[in-house]
């Protein structure tokens, strides 16, 4: 399966924003991680559909949101008009997750579907023909440059097997904590896009992300 990098802008400096997302996009990343914070779903705030909107248009790059939002149904088209190119919401967060799923779909974006550290992955079940990606929390959702937990190698595997037994190659996608020292590991147990903050955006973005673009190389 292609290996996916995402960086998250949630880690970026937004002075010279389109700077960065260009030396990442440079240097091989695929797609970029919005992380869209509602201050309620999430205890933080973070940025929204102005910002996007002027990323769409203006980057080759996969716009690859994450909506950590409340009731996301209520911003689906907004967000894909915006340019969204994968809306993924958050199973804790809809209040009827199919017609969400199906409201994504509707307006001819890749619908994603995300559960946090402490949702079981059977939770999914229902859903495995319905999502076009998974996206694992490896930590609490809310910020950035947190510890990835490690309990996720499990579910991510779990999920892997799940997808292979309905014969499905859905793209995993895991978020939080991850590193050059870990990343193997998160691939290895079945993890195909990844998305990584305080790794990319702390020193030299070229650098963090061709050291990615290496450890992806490697069998
Ligand atoms: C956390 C966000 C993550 C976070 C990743 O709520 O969903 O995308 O920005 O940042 P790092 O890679 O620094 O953990
Ligand atoms: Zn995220």
């Amino acid at each position: 399966m292609r290996r996916i990098l995402s960086p998250s802008i949630l880690a970026a400096d937004f002075k010279v924003l389109g700077e960065q997302i260009e030396t990442c996009e440079k240097n091989g990343a695929a797609y970029l991680h919005f992380d869209v914070m509602d201050g309620v779903f999430v205890h933080n705030i973070s940025f929204g559909l102005p910002v996007l909107q002027s990323l769409k248009g203006a980057t080759e790059l996969t716009l690859d949101v994450h909506l950590m939002i409340m009731e996301p149904i209520r911003y689906i088209e907004e967000f894909a008009k915006a340019g969204a190119d994968i809306l993924t919401v958050h199973y804790e967060a809809c209040e009827n997750l199919q017609e969400t799923l199906d409201a994504i779909h509707a307006c001819g974006v890749k619908a994603g579907l995300v559960i946090n550290p402490s949702t079981d992955v059977e939770a999914l079940r229902p859903y495995l023909h319905q999502a076009d990606m998974f996206l694992l929390m490896s930590v609490e959702p809310g910020s950035g440059g947190q510890a990835f937990i490690p309990q996720t190698f499990d579910k991510i595997r779990a999920l892997r097997s799940m997808l292979e037994a309905q014969g499905l190659e859905t793209d995993i996608e895991v978020d939080g904590g991850v590193c050059h020292a870990n990343v193997k590991e998160v691939l290895d147990a079945g993890a195909n896009v990844i998305v990584s903050g305080s790794t990319v955006f702390r020193g030299d973005i070229a650098e963090n992300v061709a050291g990615y673009m290496k450890l992806f190389q490697e069998e």
